[in-house]
């Protein structure tokens, strides 16, 4: 197996929650010795200060931010001749499936016309090369939902069931119909739930840990017996990394951490991690869970199987769902100044609008 060297990359969406995880897992890296530039929108769920240390460390050639949109061509060409990129590695979206209900618009704009304006730069500046790369991060969502048992296969067909990832599904046909009518050589990876340092706290796993530490209610969607597999989020980074240096063009790999857990049940367990790291008692934070209406459409269950990349690229999940867990909450109590930096501006925790939706 041959391993593509990684000179200059492009990272779409590195002042969020996955790429500048992603981002700090490269610099992290003995054997990573490229350059990065960084181009976000900035919307609300970016924040310059997630990768502060690395701008610190960095910022004198190997590292920088570009506030730029994925929707502006002629803005991503002028810094691909700029930096001379080679790999391109996309995550700018808007990620949020309940977001997405209530607003779709500008999941259709980053999603959809995003990623087609940043293929069309690509195609541009790259003309017929073979040796630059396109990473198309994506979504297990856009395999729709399961019932109680089988997993999502690269092969299985597309069903997505919301905006979000009927945006997103329709980002991977783009992806893949430049590669088969202009030969772009672009890589696909479709992942389950991550969680982590730095996830902005409208997702499952921050938001129930902020609202423990506030005594807020717990607020879990219908019955809480919704199915999804979580995966932490420096496991992504290493799987994109695996498939950068390693994967054919062409090739999709769906990436998960066959950890598969039901909402409320999690919920509780974090109840019990949390409670371990601020010395209250579980049924303090147990006592404010509620069962509240549930999200329109709400997928069922989500599994992956990563049998293909783990026979392929010999990529594993690593960190288990405890270790995981217990590192981010104690990632969160350690960084409340972070906390407080993404909730100012446009910024409103999920809840707040949800209370909005139900005239809580
Ligand atoms: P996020 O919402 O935390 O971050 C998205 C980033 O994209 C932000 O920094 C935002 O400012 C930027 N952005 C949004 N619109 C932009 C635009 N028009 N131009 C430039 N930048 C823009 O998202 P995330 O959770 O880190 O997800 C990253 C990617 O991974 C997404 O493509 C998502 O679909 C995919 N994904 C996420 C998960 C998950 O569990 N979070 C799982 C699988 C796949
Ligand atoms: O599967 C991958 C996807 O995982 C990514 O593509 C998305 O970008 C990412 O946001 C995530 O989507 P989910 O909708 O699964 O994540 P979320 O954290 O919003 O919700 C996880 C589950 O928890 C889901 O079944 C809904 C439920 N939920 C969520 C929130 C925010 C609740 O019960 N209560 C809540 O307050």
């Amino acid at each position: 197996m041959s391993v593509r060297a990684l000179r200059n990359i492009m990272v779409t969406g590195g002042a969020g929650f996955i790429g500048s995880n992603f981002i700090r897992y490269l610099f992290s890296r003995p054997d990573f010795e490229g350059r990065i530039v960084n181009v976000d929108k900035l919307t609300y769920a970016g924040n310059p200060r997630s990768l502060e240390d690395i701008a610190g460390d960095y910022g004198g050639g190997r590292y920088a931010l570009e506030r730029v949109d994925i929707c502006d061509t002629a803005g991503i060409v002028r810094i691909m001749e700029g930096w001379g990129i080679d790999t391109i590695v996309h995550f700018a979206a808007e990620s949020h499936v309940d977001r997405s209900i209530l607003g779709p618009r500008e999941f259709v704009s980053t999603n959809i016309v995003g990623t087609f304006s940043l293929l069309e730069a690509a195609r541009a500046v790259w003309k017929d090369r073979d040796d630059v790369l396109f990473h198309h991060v994506s979504t297990d969502e856009v395999y729709g939902s399961l019932g109680s048992d089988g997993f999502f296969l690269e092969e299985t067909a597309y069903d997505p069931r919301s905006p979000y990832s009927a945006s997103k599904a329709s980002s991977d046909h783009l992806v893949r119909a430049y590669h088969h009518t202009y030969a772009l050589a672009v890589t696909l990876s479709n992942c389950s739930n991550n969680y982590g340092p730095y996830q902005f706290p409208e997702k499952l796993i921050p938001l129930m840990i902020l609202n423990m530490l506030e005594g807020r209610t717990l607020p879990v969607y219908g019955n809480g017996e919704n199915i999804r597999d979580w995966l932490y989020v420096a496991d992504h980074a290493s799987a994109i990394w695996t498939i950068l240096r390693s994967a054919e063009p062409g090739s999709t790999y769906n990436v998960g951490g066959e950890n598969e857990w039901k909402n409320l049940r999690l919920v509780e367990e974090l109840c019990g991690i949390v409670a371990r790291h601020t010395g209250a008692a579980p049924e303090r934070y147990r006592s404010l869970l509620r069962f509240v209406a549930d999200r329109p459409g709400h997928d069922r269950r989500y599994a992956v199987s990563c049998a293909r990349i783990r026979k392929e690229l010999g990529w594993a999940p690593r960190v288990t769902f405890e270790e995981g867990l217990d590192s981010t909450v104690a990632w969160y109590l350690s960084h409340m100044d972070w906390v407080d930096s993404v909730r100012t501006g446009e910024y409103r925790r999920w809840i707040d609008l949800n209370y909005e939706r139900r005239g809580g």
